[in-house]
């Protein structure tokens, strides 16, 4: 789909997982996020928030797993995805802190195997996500699944691609200081989610979603892995649907 502009576009997002949250109040269930950090969804986050104050939303029944955190990061730190997400909602709202997942940026390499394992059990003992939200990166990855991700890949530990630290450089005040590992959610546990949104804005995404939309299925760009699922929408501006 296809809008003028990001603004708009957000807002209806924000209102199809409203009613979503809302649904689930309805019939007494949790409703299962799987939620995305970096610039493109924070116009969302933004919305969710208004309509938590202003229309009385709730997310005392919402269940969160974020997509993935740097490697190693402290939770505390400006740059943490931990941070992002408190800063950007979760402050922000009435969800109750133990109801929020997010992968622990401190977790040492002895324990990464298992606590990754554990992350992707939660989810499913959660019943999976009801919801995934994406942005993508110029590599085609989605969360940090650089190309060379398998379709079949849980969460773990992943090496970030040169081009993904260059982006991520500005942030963190020149990429000697950005990490050079992440851990991810996988590709398969994002499949998995009933629904998936993913936004792309402006016209420096347009070729990657050209690739992703058009291109074949392919490891390369781990993002066509999505041409697969059958309930998944991207969510465009003009600018990002510009070579389509
Ligand atoms: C990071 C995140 C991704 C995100 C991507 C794009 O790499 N790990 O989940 O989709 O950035 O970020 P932006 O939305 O700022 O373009």
């Amino acid at each position: 789909v296809i809008f003028e502009d990001s603004n708009e576009a957000s807002i209806v997002v924000a209102h199809e997982i409203a009613a979503l949250i809302k649904k689930r109040q309805g019939q007494k269930r949790n409703c299962v996020l799987g939620l995305a950090t970096g610039s493109s969804p924070i116009r969302v986050y933004e919305e969710l928030v208004r309509m938590h104050k202003e229309e009385g939303l709730s997310f005392k029944n919402v269940i969160t797993f974020n997509l993935d955190e740097y490697l190693p990061m402290e939770p505390n730190n400006i740059q943490s995805y931990f941070y992002f997400m408190h800063e950007h909602l979760f402050n922000h709202v009435d969800i109750p802190e133990k109801n929020i997942h997010i992968p622990d940026g401190t977790v040492s390499n002895e324990e990464t195997t298992a606590y990754c394992l554990s992350y992707d059990r939660k989810i499913k003992e959660h019943g999976g996500l009801d919801f995934q939200l994406l942005g993508i990166g110029r590599t085609g990855h989605v969360g940090f699944n650089e190309p060379g991700s398998h379709f079949n890949s849980g969460t773990r530990v992943i090496t970030l691609d040169h081009i993904t630290r260059v982006d991520a450089a500005p942030s963190f005040l020149g990429i000697a200081n950005v990490p050079r590992k992440a851990i991810t959610m996988g590709i398969a546990t994002v499949r998995k989610a009933k629904r998936i949104v993913l936004l792309g804005w402006g016209e420096n995404k347009a070729g990657i979603i050209k690739k992703t939309i058009e291109g074949d299925i392919s490891s390369h760009v781990p993002a066509t892995y999505l041409q697969e699922h059958d309930n998944c929408t991207f969510v465009l501006d003009t600018g990002a649907g510009s070579q389509l």
